[in-house]
C-alpha cells in the first residue's frame, strides 16, 4: 500500500526530486528528502511536504564514503529503507569540438562520479538494508531520453544515463528474489531550475502536445512504478517524454 513508508528520494532540494518527494509525502510516507549543496532550498522543500516526520540527508555521493553516508543517515532517521529514488545527477556541457582534452577529462571524470557511480554506490547501500530488514523495497532511477535520442553537448551525461538505466535491468532481474523491484523513468525536457535557459519554442515543440513536462509529471511516474501495483512494471524504462521520441 502507498503512506506509511520510508521513501530516501536524492537530488530533491528543488526540480524533479523535490516534485517526488512531496508526491510521496502527499501519500502518507516519510520521506529523507537528500541534497548536496542547497540547502536553502533543502529546507524549503522539506517545510513544503504534506505529513511529518519527514527529515533533511545531506551527502555528495560522488565518493563511496559519502554515497553510504546518505543512505545510513536515511535509515538512522527513518528506520529501514521501503523506497529509494535515484534522482541525483549533473549534466555538464562538453560538446566535443569545442572542449579541450583535459575539460574532456573532467567532465566525464565528474559526470561519471555522480550520475553512475553514485547511484551504483547509493543502490547497493539501499538495497543491502531492505535485504537486511527482509523488505519487499522499490527502486526507480530518474534516467533520460538523451540516453536513446542523443546528447550531442552533453555526451557523457546521455551515456551514464543509458548505463543507469541498463544498471536498473540487471539489478531487476538480480534483486527480484527478494522481492525489490527496480525501474527508471526516462523523461524528455522537464521545466526545472537548471534547463530553464534551454527551454525555447523548438525544446516545446519536440513534443506533439507543443510543451514541456511539469516535474509533477516525472513525480507521478515515479510513485507510480514504487507502487505495489507496479511490481510486474521491475525492469521497465518507461518514457515519460510526451511522444517527443518514440523508439
Ligand atoms: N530537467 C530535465 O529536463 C530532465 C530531463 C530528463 C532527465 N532529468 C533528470 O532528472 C533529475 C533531476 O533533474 P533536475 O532538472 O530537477 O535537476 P537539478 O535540480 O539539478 O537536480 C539534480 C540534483 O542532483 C544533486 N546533485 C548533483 N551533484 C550531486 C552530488 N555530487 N551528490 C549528491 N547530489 C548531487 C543536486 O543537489 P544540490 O542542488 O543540493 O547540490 C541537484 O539538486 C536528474 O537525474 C536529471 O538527469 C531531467
Amino acid at each position: 500500500m502507498d503512506g506509511n513508508r520510508t521513501v530516501l528520494v536524492t537530488g530533491a532540494a528543488r526540480g524533479i526530486g523535490r516534485a517526488i518527494a512531496t508526491a510521496f509525502a502527499a501519500g502518507g510516507d516519510r520521506v529523507a528528502l537528500h541534497y548536496a549543496s542547497r540547502r536553502a532550498e533543502a529546507e524549503e522543500a522539506l517545510d513544503g511536504l504534506a505529513g511529518s516526520g519527514h527529515v533533511l540527508v545531506q551527502g555528495d555521493i560522488s565518493t563511496p564514503e559519502g554515497a553510504a553516508g546518505v543512505v545510513a543517515a536515511a535509515v538512522e532517521a527513518l528506520g529501514p529503507l521501503d523506497v529509494l529514488v535515484n534522482n541525483a545527477a549533473v549534466n555538464v556541457a562538453h560538446p566535443l569540438d569545442r572542449t579541450t582534452f583535459e575539460d574532456w577529462q573532467d567532465a566525464w571524470r565528474r559526470t561519471v562520479d555522480v550520475n553512475l557511480l553514485g547511484t551504483a554506490h547509493v543502490t547497493y547501500c539501499a538495497a543491502r538494508n531492505m535485504i537486511d530488514h527482509q523488505v519487499r523495497g522499490r527502486i526507480v532511477n530518474v534516467g533520460s531520453r538523451g540516453a536513446f535520442k542523443g546528447e550531442p553537448d552533453h555526451p557523457a551525461y546521455g551515456a551514464t544515463k543509458a548505463a543507469m538505466h541498463a544498471l536498473g535491468q540487471s539489478l531487476a532481474v538480480s534483486l527480484a528474489p527478494h522481492g525489490i523491484t527496480v525501474a527508471s523513468v526516462a523523461p524528455g525536457f522537464v521545466a526545472t531550475e537548471r534547463v530553464a535557459d534551454r527551454i525555447s519554442a523548438a525544446v516545446e515543440e519536440q513534443s506533439p502536445f507543443g510543451r514541456v513536462a511539469a516535474p509533477e509529471e516525472i513525480a507521478a511516474a515515479v510513485k507510480y512504478l514504487a507502487s505495489p501495483e507496479a511490481v510486474w512494471s521491475s525492469g521497465a524504462v518507461l518514457d515519460v517524454n510526451g511522444a517527443s521520441y518514440l523508439r
